[in-house]
């Protein structure tokens, strides 16, 4: 589709939805990432002489205006990442924001208030989408992380603008095209995460497309008592042990391999210094939890990413926010590190925990790619069409430009 590459914006009102929804805690943003990766779009086409409107949810204020979920200060650090002053307006819609938009001038960028305080925002109201569209002369989304959202600000106004991708989408986009749709092969896939009964759609689309499959975090002790091993008390889905063997043997038939924990850290307790012991996956005694993979595990996972092209990763090994169980997490993500700095492994990442335990095992700038979504990264690895994306494509094809 469309890129800034076939945008004249100069002189341009252009609607740039961009995904602000930064953490927030106690009034500070504590991760500036997604400022920081969005920023490079906005000064390309404030430099290319637009009027650059910039659009975003934060939150979930509910259609409700919530002061504490204004968008206000993360304009401000906005404009202190971009170096260059920032406007704000205190609406997303009506005349007092049409005058700000009819004041500015080339370059100019003006940061608007959260789409979400508006009801019309969530339910991709065509009125609310109208407003919208009022503000601006073309579209462009840079929101990938919020793509899996049908919502007025990232569906609704695409339909009525000319509409672009920006950078960090297309970034986004070709680094997951790069991932399961033209891997280099072979490509493996760490999908970790508490429960299978939440991940059940993407572990059957990625079956499908990767060469192996690491099953971590706490649901591989689901696959493990599923396959007959006592996991003591840990955490597992005693009712999920059928759909388990029903994945194992579809991974079989499309020639998927499973490779599951070998060993374990086990602990009685789930708090941070807590005696743990590390023991064979068939001897877990029965008053233990598994809090992490054991060292073997490691060792076992870290031989095949020697093998792989390609890695895509999604959750973390163990309960990597309390020390000692980062361990697992931390000895993989190194040796991920170390293979991707090579130019042996190009490894792919997302996913809020992930992005998280990267950050932690501090190798979160080593990656190939480390996408900003959250859930639209986990809806991407269903294999979901996103509606953010969908709409940009359809409107490119209405244009004849593919
Ligand atoms: C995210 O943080 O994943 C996106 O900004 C979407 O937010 P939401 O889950 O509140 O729609």
């Amino acid at each position: 589709f469309r890129t800034l590459d076939n945008l004249e914006a100069r002189g341009k009102r252009v609607l740039l939805r961009a995904d602000l929804n930064v953490p927030m805690q106690n009034g500070v943003i504590s991760d500036t990432t997604r400022i920081e990766r969005v920023a490079p779009t906005i000064k390309e086409l404030a430099d290319k002489g637009a009027r650059v409107i910039v659009l975003s949810h934060f939150d979930r204020p509910k259609g409700k205006v919530v002061s504490s979920m204004s968008l206000r200060p993360i304009a401000e650090r906005l404009g202190e990442v971009l170096g260059t002053s920032v406007k704000f307006a205190s609406s997303c819609e009506g005349s007092e924001v049409e005058a700000e938009v009819a004041a500015l001038k080339d370059g100019d960028i003006l940061v608007l208030e959260n789409t979400r305080f508006n009801p019309g925002e969530e339910k991709n109201d065509p009125e609310f989408a109208k407003a919208l569209a009022k503000l601006g002369d073309v579209y462009v989304d840079d929101a990938f992380s919020a793509a899996h959202r049908a919502h007025a600000s990232t569906e609704g106004v695409a339909r009525l603008l000319p509409s672009f991708a920006g950078r960090l989408m297309q970034a986004e986009l070709s680094a997951l095209s790069a991932a399961l749709e033209n891997p280099e092969r072979p490509v493996g896939a760490i999908i970790g995460g508490a429960k299978i009964s939440t991940k059940l759609d993407l572990i059957g689309n990625v079956i499908e497309k990767v060469d192996v499959l690491f099953i971590t975090g706490a649901m591989a002790n689901t696959f493990l008592a599923a396959d007959g091993v006592n996991v003591g008390k840990s955490l597992q889905e005693a009712d999920m042990h059928d759909t388990a063997r029903k994945i194992t043997q579809i991974a079989k038939d499309k020639g998927c391999e499973i490779v599951l924990p070998v060993d374990a850290v086990v602990a009685r307790e789930f708090k941070a210094g807590a005696a743990s012991d590390v023991c064979p996956i068939d001897k877990i005694p029965a008053d233990t939890m598994v809090l992490d993979a054991g060292p073997k595990t490691v060792e076992l996972i870290n031989q095949h990413l020697a093998k792989l092209k390609t890695l895509v990763w999604n959750g973390p090994l163990g309960a990597f926010e309390i020390e000692p169980f980062d361990r697992a997490t931390v000895a993989v993500a190194q040796e991920a590190a170390r293979l991707t700095k090579d130019g042996k492994l190009k490894t792919i990442a997302g996913g809020g925990d992930t992005v998280s335990a990267l950050r932690h095992a501090g190798v979160v700038h080593q990656m190939t790619y480390v996408s900003t979504a959250g859930g639209a990264f986990l809806e991407w690895l269903e294999g979901k069409l996103l509606p953010g994306i969908e709409v940009l494509k359809a409107t490119s094809h209405e244009l004849g430009l593919g």
